[in-house]
């Protein structure tokens, strides 16, 4: 599947519009809209705003630090790393209408000075060698079939010393991963690897393994607990689903399933770039 399809995939049409609806919604003033009124929706992965910040922890983020967010989505995890540690963020993504949201964003909540926003791929980073202190992708690597030019990419724009945190969904031993899921209706643009076969790909670019770790535990806490708050207070009007367009619950249903029969399993490794 091209880059063109992948984006298709992930575009909604009216996604800025629809999320003001479901903060407005929700009660929270759009005139004064502050960074942790958008936490519930704007994390586009499974354990959402905790799993940025784990990531977000084990690179030790400095205010000096210029990090590169690869596959930035609709830029939540950038704010959270602007707004919690100070640091001048740069964010990429395929999906022209995940970057307007994601800058549309920024200013929204007063952050648009510390993040910068640009249309790109992954496997072809519009970025000098040596730029970034850190940088980071979640969930963005199941799309992406030449892992030896995302990781390659990566390392390459990184300077020499810093740190590379990548959480991916890992294929599991627990069967055939089921679709629609939230990043691929039909599995033609899933690209998701094996644990060791990630380390593999990563070692081969150049980098380092500094931690792997799965998350599987976590996830399935996280799962049983959003079910028992819907069982508790009836479906949120906020959430990431508003991003997964009109399958949403079905992907969102899927998602939750390949993780609890162990058909995908949340991984997060830290690599240095020597
Ligand atoms: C599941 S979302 C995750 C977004 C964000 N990382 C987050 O966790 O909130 C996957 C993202 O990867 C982006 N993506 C997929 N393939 C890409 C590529 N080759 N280059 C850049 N971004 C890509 C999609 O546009 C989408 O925004």
């Amino acid at each position: 599947m091209t880059d063109i399809e992948v984006e298709r995939h992930y575009s909604r049409g009216d996604l800025f519009q629809e999320i003001t609806d479901a903060l407005v919604a929700e009660g929270v003033d759009l005139t004064n809209l502050k960074p942790e009124d958008l936490d519930p929706v704007e994390h586009f992965h499974g354990r959402g705003l905790a799993a940025t910040a784990d990531l977000a922890a084990s690179l030790a983020p400095a205010p000096e630090h210029e990090i590169l967010d690869i596959g930035c989505g609709i830029g939540g995890p950038a704010r959270y790393f602007a707004r919690t540690f100070g640091c001048r963020m740069v964010g990429i993504d395929l999906t022209a209408e995940f970057c307007d949201v994601a800058r549309r964003l920024n200013t929204a909540v007063g952050l648009a000075d510390k993040i910068s926003i640009e249309q790109a791929s992954a496997t072809d980073l519009p970025f000098d060698d040596g730029r970034f202190d850190a940088a980071y992708s979640q969930n963005v690597s199941m799309n992406i079939a030449d892992k030896a030019a995302l990781f390659g990419e990566a390392y390459r724009v990184l300077r020499p010393g810093s740190g590379f945190a990548l959480s991916e969904l890992a294929l599991g031993d627990g069967g055939e991963v089921i679709y629609p899921a939230p990043w691929s209706s039909d599995g033609v643009h899933s690209h998701l690897l094996s644990e060791q076969q990630t380390v593999e790909a990563l070692r081969e670019a150049g980098f380092e393994i500094v931690s792997v770790q799965d998350n599987s535990d976590a996830v399935r806490q996280f799962f049983e607990a959003q079910k028992e708050a819907v069982r508790r207070d009836g479906p949120p009007r906020l959430g990431n689903f508003i991003l997964m367009g009109e399958n949403a619950k079905e992907k969102a249903r899927n998602a939750a399933r390949n993780q609890m029969e162990g058909r995908t399993r949340p991984i997060e490794i830290l690599c240095r770039r020597d």
